[in-house]
């Protein structure tokens, strides 16, 4: 028996992928959010010298990795000091997103809460066990009896950041309800326009106390090894001790050379400004060459990704990008509000970056 699950997105973009390869210079593709730039050596001299791994790794991650995350938590993220059995690996952060509702036992019974406009994954998840979707952003409207809710701050497709206000709320809804709050903050340290977002677990949000609580992080994009397949998850230890039996029973353990990767690109913040700085220069090429062409742009504040709309219908605009050479993501991927956005992600090299804005003024 198949699972009931939606086509992928990402497939339905042959016909303007085909459209935009007519374009005597090419396609510039801006639909996804896949690093381009290298991989930090320190990152990749520590895959290299890890490559003996005889032995299975520990899924709760190896006591080094282990210091290191919540160490990394601590001092990134602002969430005070966590014990070691608050932290573990993950295989890339989509495992997680995808698998979450299945290793807490979430039911065909049961409600989920998603963001209005999403990250497709959260609902994937749910659709995984068969669960209800409830896409809202008010904590105070968070359905009585959900079972788990998801935020996401930087919002991937709309750059959206949540503040110490929001995530207060969201954490007092979630108790009252008895919800599992998970927090997807994988775009948290690419931030433009605000001076930080913060994570759920920043201990003026928590005041020290996890419970019930779950961040994620991946190292994907900050520090440009997507390919590796490497994030980090923490949490109230009682939470963390449910996902680790099942992720151990299961067998989503990251493999030891990456573990050891992870420790490398959680000690090296050098790595992480160079490559803001990047996007930073990308970003400041291709916001003002939208701008020219007539769009508007949404939040957008962190994260990735621009969030543009034409005032159309995102397949209208998706089709004009195309006549041009440019790809990128409707927002109806990420629910019927982003109907007329589109989401340009700044994952394209420089040159590619610096053509496109060309391309969106001629
Ligand atoms: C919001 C969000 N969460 C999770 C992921 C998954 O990232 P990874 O599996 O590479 O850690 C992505 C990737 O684009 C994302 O945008």
């Amino acid at each position: 028996m198949a699972l009931n699950l939606p086509d992928f997105p990402w497939d339905s973009l042959e016909p303007y992928r085909a459209e935009a390869r007519k374009h005597p210079g090419g396609v510039i593709d801006l639909s996804v959010g896949s690093p381009v730039d290298a991989t930090p050596e320190v990152v990749a001299s520590a895959l290299a010298h890890a490559t003996q791994a005889p032995s299975y790794p520990l899924t709760a991650g190896s006591e080094t990795l282990r210091a290191d995350m919540a160490s990394w938590w601590e001092h990134q993220r602002g969430t005070g000091p966590l014990g070691l059995d608050q932290v573990f690996p993950s295989i890339g952060s989509k495992e997680m997103v995808g698998l979450l509702p299945t290793l807490l036992g979430v039911t065909a019974a049961d409600v989920m809460v998603v963001p209005r406009i999403a990250y497709p994954t959260y609902a994937i998840g749910a659709a995984v066990v068969g669960a209800t979707v409830v896409r809202e952003d008010d904590p105070s409207r968070w359905p009585e009896g959900a079972k788990l809710i998801w935020i996401n701050s930087p919002s991937n497709p709309t750059g959206e950041v949540r503040d110490l206000e929001y995530l207060r709320a969201a954490v007092s809804r979630a108790r009252d309800i008895g919800a599992v709050l998970a927090s997807d903050e994988c775009y948290a340290q690419l931030v433009w326009d605000v001076s930080s977002s913060p994570s759920l677990l920043d201990e003026r949000v928590t005041e020290g106390d996890q419970t019930g609580l779950l961040a994620l992080y991946s190292m994907s994009k900050q520090s440009n090894l997507a390919g590796y397949r490497a994030a980090l998850v923490a949490g109230g230890s009682a939470l963390m001790a449910e996902l680790l039996l099942a992720r151990k029973h299961v067998g989503l353990i990251v493999p030891s050379p990456i573990q050891a990767a992870l420790s490398a690109a959680l000690s090296d913040q050098e790595h992480v400004d160079v490559q803001r700085e990047k996007y930073r220069r990308r970003r400041e090429v291709l916001l003002p060459a939208l701008h020219k062409a007539g769009f508007r742009l949404d939040h957008s504040e962190a994260g990735l990704y621009l969030w543009a709309t034409r005032f159309e219908d995102s397949a209208a605009t998706l089709a004009w990008l195309s006549e041009r050479g440019i790809l990128a993501a409707p927002g109806t991927f990420y629910g019927e509000q982003g109907s007329q956005h589109v989401r340009v992600a700044l994952t394209a090299r420089d040159d590619a970056i610096s053509e496109a804005a060309m391309r969106l003024a001629a």
